[in-house]
């Protein structure tokens, strides 16, 4: 069974796919996308449907990280599908934390645990009314995460490496 990581801000346009597709490309490039599946979701349903903020893929496109995402809104579900589900910022975790059923597989906590150097602040905030400024910071800090959350799940689970040829 693959292991199964969902990212959740809150309109499921800005931060949250960039998120997915940060630690997706990473995945990828380890060659370990059968082991680990990812996706992910806004707490709001303001955007379902929507495609990533132009931001969002501009800074991803730079940086030459696919990203192509149509956006959704999480639900009571995810909670038993998902191994880890991890939010942008204190806002988003408490509204996850309020919808998960006692008994859930999911570890819900914040993508920022993750970090593995103390200059990226935990918090991934909302750059939705800001330029493209918090975009490139929003990119830093998940980029930081990514790394943290691959090497976390290595750690702890033993994950097939698929070679690509
Ligand atoms: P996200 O950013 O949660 O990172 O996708 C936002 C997108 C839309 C809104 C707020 C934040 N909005 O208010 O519509």
């Amino acid at each position: 069974m693959p292991i199964s990581v969902a990212f959740v801000c809150l309109g499921n346009i800005c931060r949250s796919p960039m998120a997915a597709a940060i630690f997706a490309k990473y995945v990828d490039d380890e060659g370990l996308g059968e082991s680990i599946l990812v996706d992910s979701f806004g707490t709001a349903a303001y955007h379902v449907g929507e495609k990533a903020d132009c931001r969002s893929i501009k800074v991803c496109r730079k940086n030459g990280v696919p990203i192509n995402h149509k956006a959704k809104q999480i639900d009571s579900k995810a909670f038993a599908q998902f191994d880890y589900i991890l939010a942008m910022d204190k806002h988003n975790l408490s509204t996850l934390e309020l919808m998960a059923p006692a008994a859930t597989k999911a570890r819900v906590m914040l993508f920022g645990e993750f970090r593995t150097l103390s200059e990226y602040d935990r918090i991934v905030e909302d750059p939705y009314y800001g330029d493209d400024d918090g975009f490139e910071k929003n990119f830093n800090q998940m980029r930081d995460f990514s790394k943290g959350l691959l090497a976390h799940l290595r750690k702890n689970y033993s994950l097939d490496r698929k070679l690509i040829r």
